[in-house]
Parts: structure tokens; C-alpha cells; sequence
């Protein structure tokens, strides 16, 4: 809710105003699970709307998506606006322009990447590779942009890896060394960010940050929801987004010195997910960006149990403070509340370790940067309720939000243009089919072959053959003529035989 152009977040002996011109100085939001956090962000996400400032919001439990709806007067809602020294009756129930995204595209527009937006340096933080592999990945980034193939999505890179790897010998000289252990290594990283749902968000059509910079018709900021209900349980890949996102942000807008209002907030809900067991690169790039994304006008707000969840070198960096109850059981938890109490400039009129404890739902202790960047005095302060709808809306709903935005469209069908893989994969069918000719044309060769050395065989067989008649024709004529010499010959003995025989018979009767 704005009042005098600034951002009133709640109210204690004070009013307790976020000031336009601090909110690029970054803030933290903390408190045990149900003290408020979610609803203090929502808060002030509706109020930078009306600022006409968009906001960007992680919505980890869906329960975020209420803001495009009309929020609900309630009894407890109009004990706690008296309570703030509002006129429950005057208090104006309202959505706010919303839009929904969703790395997987299905609780909101796609978000999407590509690789070489990504760039080696961040792939290979994100995937925590070694310093030799990390060399292999900027060779395989090098070749390509050499060759003139695209790197849009994950198959791409992974056939651009098995490709240098393939070449290794020929690159060496140009390139310098790739082993095929580091390549392997590369390629099971891959695979692993590729079951964390990372082949949807690397590819085409990739977001227009500028399509988060908008503001509806009346001046409103939008509030672009990412539905993270499934994305946080892939640390690995709601970290790339969020790195990706700093580090895009920062590339991509101009220097912006102090501005009146900042052009963009984020809010990270769950931040702890960010740095838990996160690679120690990574964790120093975030700092980094953050340090130096406040000067392009962006405002980042992590959402979380308690301080001691984000690293100190980022910690020091969040100006705007809101600290909900914490609870104070074991030794660490009583650790942690000294942590979060010694990080407010103490207020003499109570204990700030106490009040931490004590604090009720919606409740917090609150410490914003005044006018000169200084950390104001710990004010106790009951929370704003926000004017949209607490929770979750039903599918329908969302649905229909997603279909009347008018950016409709632009990203929800998926393009696998040509780039690395297709390029790759053509030339290895091209290489496989000009074997498979040449494999076709040998035996081609050698079944002429064979048959030529046949019909040669066959050919001097029927010469052979023609002889042999030949010389049998030639014999049987020259025999033919004996015989019948023999016949006569044998025909005349007979008969005079014959004669002979009855002659010498006829005498002896
Ligand atoms: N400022 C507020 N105005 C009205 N109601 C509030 C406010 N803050 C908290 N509440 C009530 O307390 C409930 C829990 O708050 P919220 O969801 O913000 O807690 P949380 O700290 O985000 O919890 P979790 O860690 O489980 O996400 C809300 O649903 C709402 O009913
Ligand atoms: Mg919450």
C-alpha cells in the first residue's frame, strides 16, 4: 500500500515505510514456518505494483498466485487493519495485474534459455566442474562458435562435446588438449542438470526479459509469478535459473546510478535452496551480481527461516530487513535467534532477542534504509494484510489467466531450429551413407567380378566342349567309314565263311 509515495509494509509506535529510492538496496524476510513471510511479501510486492515498479516473485508454494484475485474481508482482517490505525470500511479489496511463468510451461508461460546465453563460465559453476574440465567446456563453446553451430539446447551441447571429443587429435593444436576423461565428466553433468528438467529450459523461443519490465494499462507494475511448486525440488536447476537471471539482468540493463524507484524487485521465496550445498563458485557469483546488480536498478529480496541460511558476504549486502518469530528449542535455534537479533541496530525501548521470540502471526521486527542508505532503528511493527487474495487459486483460474494474457503465444510452442546437434547428426548420416555407397559399390565390384570370371569359365568349358564334339564328330566319321570298310570286310568272310562251311558240308552229304 503506498502512502505519500512510499511503500507502507506495517505499522507499530511508527508507521513503517520501505522508501522507492532504498528498495535497490536488496532485503531479507525470515521467520519459523507460518509467522508471515509469504503474506509480508505479498505485501510489498502489491505495493511496488502500485509504485508501477514489476516485480518478479519465486512462488514456491503456489500460495503466491492469489494476487490476481480479489482479496477477502474477514473479521481477523479487520481487527488487525484497527489495530494498524486503519478504517477497515475504507480499506479497498483488489487484484493486481499478474502473470504466470513456469520453467516446465505448465503453471505458467515457458521460460526458456540457450546455452551459449548461458555461457561456459556459468555451465560450468552450475555443474561444479573441475578447472581442467571447465577448460574442455570453453573448447567445445570455441569450436563451435568457429564452425558457426548454434548452442540452443542441451542436445546440442552434448553431441558438441562427443564431436571435440571425437576430434580431439585434429583440435589439439588449434584448441589446446581435450581428454576423453574430462568429456566423459562433462557429459554425466549434463545428463544430471537433463533429469532435473533442464532440457525445457535451455531452447527457443528464449524470454524477453524485457517482457518482465512491463506495466498494465493503469500504470501498475505486473507480478510475474514463477510457479516453483516443482523447480525447487531441482536445486540445481532453480539455482542456474536464478544465476542465469542475475547475471542476465546485469548484462543486459544499462547503469542506472540512484534511481527514484527501482525498475525491477525480485523476490526469492525459500532462499535457503539457493545456497545449501551449492558450489562454492556459484555462491560467489551470486554475491557478486548481487553486489553489483543494485547499480542497473534491480532490486533482489530473499525469502527464508533465518539469516544465518544466506552467506554472510551476501547478507551484508540486504539492506531492508523484515525478521518474523523464530523459535528458540535447541542450541542452534537459540543461535540463530542471536544471529538474526544481533544483525538490527537495537531500539532501547525492548529487547530484540526477546521480541524475536515473542512476535505474534503477521507480526515482525522490521528495519528499512532511511534516506541516507543507514539501517533505521528495530521498530516491532504488525504487518499490512494485502489487498489481493491470500492462497492458491484452483487450475481453472490460472488457466484462463495464462490464455487471456496477451503474451499468449509468444513462447509456449517449443522451436528445435537447426543448430549443433542437427549439424552434427547430418554429418554423421552423410559420413554413414557414403560408407554405406561405397560398401554397396565393393561388393557391386566383386559380384562382376565373379560373375565375369564365371562366364570365362563358362566360355573356355563350352570351348572345351566344342572341341571335345569336334574331335568326337571326327573320330565317329573316320570310324564310321572302318566299320562299314569292316562291315563289307566282315560281311564277305562271313558269308564265304559261310559258303566255305556249307561247301565243305554240301561235300560231306
Ligand atoms: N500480514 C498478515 N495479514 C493477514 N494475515 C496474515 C498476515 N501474515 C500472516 N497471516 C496469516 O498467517 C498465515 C501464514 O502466513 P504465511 O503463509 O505468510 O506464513 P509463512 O511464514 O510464509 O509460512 P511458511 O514458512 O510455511 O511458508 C496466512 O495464511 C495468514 O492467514
Ligand atoms: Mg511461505
Amino acid at each position: 500500500m503506498l502512502q505519500d509515495g512510499k511503500l507502507l509494509i506495517g505499522a507499530g509506535e511508527a508507521p513503517a515505510f520501505l522508501l522507492p529510492k532504498m528498495a535497490n538496496r536488496h532485503g531479507l524476510i525470515c521467520g519459523a514456518t507460518g509467522t508471515g513471510k509469504t503474506v509480508t511479501l505479498k505485501v510489498m510486492a502489491e505495493s511496488f505494483s502500485e509504485l508501477g515498479v514489476p516485480v518478479f516473485l519465486a512462488d514456491v508454494k503456489g500460495d503466491l498466485a492469489g494476487c490476481c484475485r480479489t482479496g477477502e474481508r474477514t473479521e481477523a482482517i479487520d481487527k488487525r487493519l484497527t489495530n494498524l490505525g486503519l478504517d477497515p470500511e475504507g480499506f479497498v479489496y483488489h487484484p493486481f495485474p499478474v502473470r504466470f511463468w513456469d520453467v516446465f510451461g505448465e503453471m505458467g508461460h515457458p521460460v526458456r534459455t540457450t546455452v551459449s546465453e548461458m555461457g561456459a563460465a556459468l555451465l560450468a559453476r552450475l555443474l561444479d566442474l573441475t578447472e581442467v574440465q571447465t577448460g574442455v567446456l570453453s573448447i567445445v563453446f570455441r569450436v563451435a562458435d568457429d564452425k558457426g553451430w548454434l548452442l540452443l539446447d542441451l542436445k546440442d551441447l552434448r553431441a558438441m562435446v562427443a564431436y571435440v571429443a571425437e576430434h580431439a587429435q585434429e583440435l589439439t593444436t588449434e584448441y589446446g588438449n581435450v581428454s576423453k576423461q574430462s568429456a566423459g565428466a562433462i557429459q554425466r553433468a549434463l545428463l544430471q542438470l537433463e533429469d532435473a528438467g533442464g532440457e525445457l529450459f535451455f531452447g527457443e523461443p528464449e524470454i524477453q526479459l524485457t517482457d518482465w519490465f512491463q506495466c498494465d494499462e493503469k500504470g501498475r507494475g505486473y507480478i510475474n509469478v514463477l510457479h516453483c511448486e516443482k523447480l525447487y525440488r531441482s536445486p540445481l536447476l532453480y539455482s542456474t535459473f536464478l544465476l542465469w537471471l542475475l547475471a542476465e539482468l546485469f548484462e543486459q540493463l544499462p547503469e542506472a546510478g540512484d534511481p527514484e524507484k527501482p525498475k525491477l524487485v525480485f523476490f526469492f521465496d525459500e532462499a535457503h535452496l539457493l545456497f545449501k550445498g551449492a558450489p562454492k563458485a556459484l555462491v560467489e557469483k551470486v554475491e557478486q551480481v548481487v553486489k553489483l546488480i543494485r547499480s542497473k536498478g534491480v532490486g533482489v529480496y530473499f525469502i527464508t527461516q533465518q539469516p544465518s541460511d544466506v552467506p554472510d558476504a551476501v547478507l551484508a549486502q540486504l539492506g531492508n530487513k523484515v525478521q518474523h518469530a523464530l523459535r528458540a528449542y535447541t542450541p542452534n535455534e537459540q543461535k540463530a535467534v542471536r544471529a538474526a537479533a544481533d544483525g538490527f541496530r537495537p531500539n532501547p525501548s525492548f529487547d530484540t532477542r526477546q521480541a524475536i521470540l515473542d512476535l505474534g502471526t503477521g507480526e515482525a521486527l522490521v528495519s528499512f534504509l532511511d534516506e541516507k542508505g543507514r539501517p533505521s532503528v528495530v521498530e516491532r511493527a504488525t504487518i499490512l494484510p494485502p489487498q489481493s487474495m491470500m492462497g492458491p487459486i484452483d487450475d481453472k483460474r490460472r488457466e484462463a489467466e495464462i490464455h487471456y494474457d496477451e503474451l499468449y503465444g509468444k513462447y509456449e510452442t517449443a522451436v528445435d531450429n537447426e543448430s549443433a546437434y542437427e549439424i552434427i547428426h547430418a554429418d554423421q548420416q552423410k559420413e554413414a551413407e557414403a560408407a554405406a555407397q561405397a560398401e554397396a559399390e565393393k561388393l557391386a565390384r566383386k559380384e562382376q567380378e565373379q560373375a565375369e570370371k564365371e562366364a570365362a569359365k563358362a566360355r573356355k568349358e563350352a570351348e572345351k566342349a566344342e572341341k571335345a564334339r569336334q574331335a568326337k564328330r571326327k573320330n565317329s566319321a573316320a570310324s564310321k567309314v572302318a566299320n562299314s570298310a569292316m562291315n563289307a570286310v566282315g560281311r564277305e568272310i562271313g558269308r564265304s565263311f559261310t559258303r566255305g562251311l556249307l561247301g565243305t558240308l554240301k561235300k560231306w552229304f
